[in-house]
């Protein structure tokens, strides 16, 4: 008799252990499922939660070659908060506007871009690719077209613009942020008198937006990642890290989930998900909450974003 009274009573006790890890776990589901809060204000500081930001992805470049000023142009005028830009930096430690760190699949020359001077580099027209690749949108503006600098950009777009800048191969090319910074301190883009978050600057190397830090704590820094062919997840470690030197994270859009947006937010972090061009993955997305998209179409997402807005009213 005692043996069976105290078996029930451990049967009980288990009983009891379960149903505490269940309302554990179905807290933990329940916080993933619960909406962050959409953000939507197309005004205010650029780094607010609630702010959304049109990132206009190597300028408007689903419109025009990318990273030309003529891109870039397109892209202010569809209303984008941002320019997108990715450095490179040439033999003669001149930064340049170019995602790839050779010449071969924008110009009608080869050969890595640390390799050339800036005079050889502003020889190549990096226009033309475009006309002949999209004979539909070519146009005969777009034929040479040269390379930009970073100080051409700064210079045509001035303080108007909003610039949002990835470090691109630091590795390759040892005193890039030094360059970085010089260039934007020429241009009074660093410090107290500029929007906040005027200036971001995004990388996927720690170890260059650990070098910003350390030189101009100011600038508002994005670690950007690549979760490929996974699902995104960050441990509250990696997150904690993230949070030590960046606002957010910039992350390729397939890998995302609702509740990893919902992880995010409740951490406090921006998500700044790329590249999106589909008008139903931007809804998807700024319905679970991301802060702001990369899209070679900045003009859609705006459409989206304000037929988003007169929905929710
Ligand atoms: O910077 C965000 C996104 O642009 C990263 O991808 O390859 O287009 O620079 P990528
Ligand atoms: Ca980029």
């Amino acid at each position: 008799m005692k043996i069976n009274i105290f078996i029930v009573l451990l049967i009980f006790m288990a009983g009891c252990g379960n149903s505490e890890e269940i309302n554990t776990e179905t807290e933990i589901a329940q916080k993933d499922n619960q909406a962050a809060e959409i953000a939507l204000d197309r005004d205010g500081s650029l780094l607010s939660e609630s702010r959304f930001l049109n990132i206009a992805h190597r300028g408007a470049s689903g419109h025009a070659p990318e990273h030309t000023l003529v891109s870039y142009q397109m892209g202010e005028e569809m209303n984008a908060d941002y320019i997108e830009i990715d450095l490179q930096m040439t033999k003669d430690d001149t930064l340049i506007a170019l995602h790839d760190d050779d010449l071969s699949r924008t110009t009608a020359s080869q050969g890595a871009v640390k390799t050339f001077d800036i005079d050889e580099i502003k020889a190549y027209d990096v226009g033309s690719w475009f006309n002949e690749e999209n004979p539909e949108l070519a146009q005969p503006v777009f034929h040479q077209i040269e390379i930009p600098t970073l100080e051409e950009i700064l210079k045509t777009f001035g303080h108007d613009a909003n610039y949002y800048i990835e470090t691109k191969s630091p590795e390759t090319y040892p005193g890039m942020v030094e360059e970085l910074l010089e260039v934007l301190h020429r241009h009074e883009l660093i410090g107290e008198d500029i929007r906040e978050g005027q200036v971001i600057i995004q990388s996927f190397d720690k170890s260059s937006l650990l070098e910003v830090k350390a030189q101009e704590p100011s600038i508002p820094l994005i670690k950007l990642l690549n979760f490929r062919d996974d699902e995104a997840v960050l441990t509250e470690q990696e997150m904690d890290e993230i949070k030590k030197y960046a606002v957010g994270i910039g992350v390729n859009h397939a890998s995302l989930t609702k509740e990893f947006v919902n992880k995010v937010r409740r951490e406090g972090l921006l998500i700044h998900p790329y590249t999106i061009n589909k008008k139903e993955d931007m809804e998807r997305l700024i319905s679970w909450g991301v802060t702001g998209i990369f899209t070679d179409y900045p003009d859609r997402l705006e459409t989206v974003l304000e037929n988003y807005s007169s929905q929710e009213k």
